[in-house]
């Protein structure tokens, strides 16, 4: 069974066609990465528009990477939510507009689920995907987390899965990008910490790690703002200098210290989370989806405290990408949309 997947609900336009759940064919992705840069994060509108030029063009690429015709396609797969309301509706109506005109199933998607089905993907002839060896085994533990979410999901068969944890305020990508913002370093904040902390001692300044009522719960807003009072002190300012301010009077050493400070304790919140969760579960396989999951830094301290071997898929897959819609629409090919009333979630 090959279905089409369209994504659509942050910055990435996304098309792509997987065959029964395991084999990549094709995968699109347009970032309006690039016009979001000047701005420092994602602005609603411009990510809007965006979609709406190249959503097309994306879908009708993805079909000609996989060589098949629209007589080929037997489904639909669309993310209904979560994401930005406007950029979810443009997937939504052109996926609801092409299920009636096609005469296709509609499979509605929620989109931090599908994050997991990226690591059921293991089969592609596309170059330069580096794809688990073999599939994830159920019960799965999943730790999600990317700039709009961060969640540890018990996934006990496909379609029962129980959200263990969740972030209370920012995301951790989000609270990479803040923290890049407030060092002045460049959008995506996730990248550029991680490099700059690489020259940088883990342990030089002593940040504070939120406790939560639930252990598997995360928090990272006072984090972000113990950092910012860090950088203040560091330039012998006391809280009402302005955080814009920073950039310029830091120099590159203290940028990397804090970097590297900022990044321990955040990576560490999500590892300890993993690791009671992977205890108290005995799930059978992990797996680490989102686009922090690049995190190389993060990759080494999984390994060094789950005495279990973890599979990454590849980093095009951890991101937002609609291979994954595609790869969970097989699962949950029962739940079928009507697609002239279809809704955004
Ligand atoms: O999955 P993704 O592409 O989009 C969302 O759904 O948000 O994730 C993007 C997020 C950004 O916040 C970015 O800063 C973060 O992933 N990120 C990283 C790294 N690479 C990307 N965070 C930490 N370390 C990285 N190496
Ligand atoms: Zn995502």
């Amino acid at each position: 069974m090959k279905i089409l997947g369209i994504e659509s609900s942050a910055d990435e336009t996304a098309a792509a066609v997987v065959e029964n759940g395991d084999t990549l064919l094709s995968s699109i992705i347009a970032s309006s990465l690039d016009l979001q840069k000047a701005f420092g994060g994602i602005v609603p509108e411009i990510a809007a528009r965006s979609h709406l030029e190249v959503i097309t063009p994306v879908i009708e690429q993805a079909l000609s990477q996989a060589k098949c015709t629209w007589s080929d396609i037997d489904a639909i797969a669309v993310t209904q939510g979560p994401g930005l309301g406007g950029s979810l509706l443009i997937g939504v109506l052109t996926a609801r507009t092409l299920a009636i005109e096609k005469k296709k199933p509609l499979i509605p998607i929620n989109h931090v689920e599908a994050h997991i089905y990226a690591n059921f993907i293991t089969k592609t002839s596309l170059t330069n995907y580096h794809l688990p060896h073999k599939p994830p085994t159920l019960p799965l533990l999943a730790l999600i987390i990317s700039g709009g979410h961060s969640q540890l999901v018990l996934l006990n068969s496909h379609g029962d899965y129980t959200v263990l944890g969740r972030t209370l305020d920012d995301a951790v990508g989000e609270a990479f990008d803040k923290v890049a913002k407030i060092l002045g370093l460049p959008y995506p904040g996730g990248p550029s910490i991680a490099a700059a902390a690489v020259n940088g001692d883990p342990l030089a300044y002593r940040l504070p790690k939120a406790r939560m009522g639930n252990p598997y719960d995360f928090s990272f807003s006072g984090l972000k703002t113990a950092v910012l009072r860090a950088a203040q002190a560091a330039v012998g300012k006391d809280f009402t200098l302005p955080s814009k301010e920073l950039p310029a009077l830091l120099n590159e050493s203290q940028k990397a210290y804090i970097a590297a400070s900022f990044q321990r304790i955040a990576l560490e919140t999500l590892v300890d989370s993993l690791e009671k969760a992977a205890f108290q579960y005995s799930p059978t396989s992990v797996i680490v989806g989102g686009g922090v999951a690049a995190n190389q830094e993060l990759r080494r301290m999984i390994k060094d405290r789950l005495d279990m071997p973890i599979e990454y898929t590849d980093i095009k897959l951890c991101t937002d990408n609609a291979a994954m819609i595609a790869a969970l629409a097989f699962y949950s090919y029962s739940v079928v949309a009507d697609p002239y009333s279809l809704e955004i979630e």
